[in-house]
């Protein structure tokens, strides 16, 4: 039986999964801290966003892959995916994707999203998971103005100078992401590291297809208070009792 159907079925052999709440264990799913994000990685990467298989992504919502829904939120090196899964029941009936490089830790959060499914039916259809390199594919993902949300939570900091161009969010890749950001959609953003919190506030305030969120608007958004808490990295930051610096922008409604 494959690790996947082991999972789903509950299999009691499985020994990536606790005895008592049948999720996988983080301990079977070691990887290393950092992947380089500029190396090529063999995975499977789909030509274009129409060749994104759904129906392997949502089966419960995909029974033919000919069903109308597209993914609209995309969590950017989701890590463990404690945000996604917080996500999938505060947004049910929107379909949401995290992008991880690391194998070992996609496959973690697979069986997470698995475990889930299985005890507790009907929930967090909504929410998958795909192993590959954002700064290189998001445009195989996604079509022009898809999403409505996207997230940068605690993105690492790639703190040398020669090393900026491995940052998530950099001007260039500002482009791709206000083409896949549908006009008034939202870009989130948090970090522990203020220089790098400075670099994605200005990278944003210095684009012209984003304008920063009111104090009244991030307020009323109920998403702006998970980000601080709602993944395993954002947890480890608050346990500490670490600073966070938050940039919160909307891919602007171009008038004509
Ligand atoms: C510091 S962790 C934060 C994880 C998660 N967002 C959290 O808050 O717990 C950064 C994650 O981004 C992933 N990552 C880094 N570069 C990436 C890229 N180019 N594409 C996809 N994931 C990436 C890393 O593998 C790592 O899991």
């Amino acid at each position: 039986m494959q690790l996947e159907e082991k999972v789903a079925s509950g299999d009691e052999s499985n020994p990536c999964l606790s005895k008592s709440t049948r999720l996988p264990r983080k301990r079977f799913y070691r990887a290393r801290a950092h992947s380089n994000p500029l190396s090529d990685s063999h995975f499977p990467v789909p030509t274009s966003p129409l060749h994104v298989d759904y129906s392997l992504h949502f089966p419960h919502f995909f029974p033919s892959p000919d069903s109308p829904k597209k993914i609209e939120f995309a969590d950017i090196g989701c890590g463990f995916g404690g945000l996604l899964i917080s996500l999938a029941t505060l947004f049910p009936d929107t379909l949401m994707i995290g992008m991880e490089l690391r194998d070992k830790v996609t496959e973690y959060v697979k069986e997470r999203i698995l475990a889930l499914r299985v005890s507790n039916p009907g929930q967090y259809q909504n929410v998958s998971v795909v192993r590959t390199n954002s700064m290189k594919y998001i445009p195989n993902y996604f079509e022009k103005a898809q999403l409505s949300k996207m997230f940068f939570l605690f993105p690492d900091p790639h703190f040398k100078e020669k090393n900026h161009r491995r940052r998530v969010i950099s001007p260039f890749l500002l482009d791709e992401y206000a083409y896949v950001i549908k006009p008034g959609g939202i870009i989130y953003t948090i970090t522990d590291v203020e220089e790098l919190g400075e670099w994605m506030k200005s990278c944003l305030e210095n684009h012209p297809m984003f304008e920063s969120l009111t104090e009244e608007e991030l307020e009323a958004d109920p998403v702006v208070k998970l980000l601080s808490c709602a993944t395993e990295e954002g947890q480890k930051v608050s346990r500490n009792g670490g600073q966070t610096f938050k940039a919160v922008f909307r891919r602007i409604v171009l008038k004509d």
